[in-house]
């Protein structure tokens, strides 16, 4: 490897850098999703529908165009389940052409696709039947990604089953809790309508193990499909930092919310390392956001930092033969100058990591687009700005910073700039 002591850190040959998008996030009208179909039932908890999204059902062109513009060679997006399969056992062939078209698509114009199968959504008949806990969902996960192979191809390398389990399984028993009168999720807030308290409970042991088959059943039919295929699955990675004393509680906390999941991805070929913030865990359970901290759209704390920790507990939890997978990192925020002092400094704790030998093969930020972040569309996580009205896309500066990183082929390593000081909250 070149030099990489000073200030900037020269790329590994091959490293992945772009940005990433889910289907349903940015696609609209996911008619046959089952979160299209709650988030219009009369009288729903969820603030803010997702309508047409971005539109990139149909922009798709026009986003890769620019992400590819920028100087990125690489963009990680999903596939919709609900729409390459309707109806149960009916494959709409229509989907998989879009979807084939749109790996051709990233491949014609040097953008490395990273596709996800699953990122939160289901179709609509697949949770009315039970969803995950019935006892052949895992087949039918399977049976989905057999038809998935088709839009692959041979054009597809990097295959993500499932997008964050951990949060699929919380949320799961948050609803759960909240259909058994327990004290229920707070409802709005600034994350739309599935805001929670995540503390209050935890995911079920039959939730986190019908993921866990699901996703080896896909591993399978992927590597019997095409044994080139590199399969993971992304993890929201918490960051729980024990408070001095709390290192046993913390532990213990995080064991069924993060590790089991990451555990479960020992034997895959890559693990997906999502992180946004940190969660300080004191003798009595999780604490708030330190007072006078800088937050975010979504209340998160502005903790860019979290990168890195999360990266070295993937490590050890996984163990170091699994390379890492940026698959999602970012930050919602309406002031772009701060979106990019948080990615300069959450590369940097990433760089350092890699100096101490992580095995990373790519940055993939959060998010390539604004889009609908469940249940409400303030929260802007994008590169690139898009009009709700015209879905005319307008790249922030921020774009331009982290693509001229991409085309140069280096990250900052925070060598030369002092240590952040906390900002007055906005
Ligand atoms: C992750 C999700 C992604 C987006 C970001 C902010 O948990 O995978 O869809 O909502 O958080």
């Amino acid at each position: 490897m070149a030099d990489s002591s000073g200030p900037r850190f020269p790329l590994p040959d091959g490293f992945l850098m772009g940005a990433s998008t889910s289907a349903h996030q940015v696609e609209g009208n996911n008619v046959s999703s089952d979160l299209w179909a709650l988030e219009n039932q009369p009288g729903t908890f969820i603030a803010e529908r997702s309508g047409d999204a971005a539109d990139s059902f149909h922009r798709w062109p026009q986003d890769m165009d620019l992400l590819r513009d920028l100087g990125f060679n690489a963009y990680r997006f999903g596939i919709e389940w609900a729409r390459i399969e309707p109806e149960q056992g009916h494959v709409s062939r229509a989907a998989v052409a879009h979807y084939r078209a749109m790996v051709r698509g990233a491949v014609e114009r040097g953008l490395t696709p990273v596709v996800t199968l699953h990122h939160f959504t289901s179709p609509n008949w697949f949770s009315a039947r039970g969803g995950w806990l019935t006892e052949d969902a895992a087949e039918l996960f399977a049976s989905y990604t057999r038809t998935a192979v088709e839009v692959l191809g041979e054009d597809v390398r990097y295959v993500a089953t499932i997008n964050e389990p951990n949060m699929l399984a919380l949320v799961h028993a948050m609803r759960r809790a909240a259909e058994q009168g327990r004290p229920s999720p707070t409802e709005g807030g600034d994350t739309g309508g599935v805001a929670f308290d995540p503390s209050t409970v935890e995911p079920s042991p039959n939730m986190t193990a019908a993921l866990i088959r699901a996703h080896r059943a896909a591993y399978r039919v992927l590597k019997e499909a095409d044994p080139g295929y590199q399969v993971g699955w992304t993890v929201a990675n918490q960051v729980y930092q024990a408070e001095p004393g709390a290192e046993e509680i913390a532990a213990a906390y995080a064991r069924p919310r993060e590790d089991v999941f990451l555990e479960a991805a020992r034997e895959d070929d890559w693990i997906g390392v999502q992180a946004y913030t940190r969660h300080r865990i004191g003798p009595h359970g999780p604490l708030p956001v330190p007072e006078g901290a800088e937050t975010t759209l979504t209340r998160w704390e502005f903790y860019p930092e979290a990168l890195g920790e999360a990266v070295r507990h993937t490590r050890q939890v996984v163990g170091a033969g699994v390379p890492v997978i940026v698959t999602e990192n970012g930050i919602a925020t309406s002031d772009d100058e701060r979106r990019v002092a948080h990615t300069e400094r959450a590369l940097a704790s990433l760089v350092a990591q890699m100096r101490a030998g992580a095995d990373v093969r790519g940055y993939l930020h959060w998010s390539a687009l604004d889009n609908y972040e469940w249940g409400s569309y303030r929260p802007t996580f994008g590169l690139i700005a898009v009009d709700p009205v015209t879905f005319a896309r307008t790249p922030k500066p921020s774009a331009r910073w982290l693509g001229a990183l991409a085309r140069d082929r280096h990250l900052p390593c925070g060598a030369d700039r002092p240590q952040h000081v906390a900002a007055s909250a906005r």
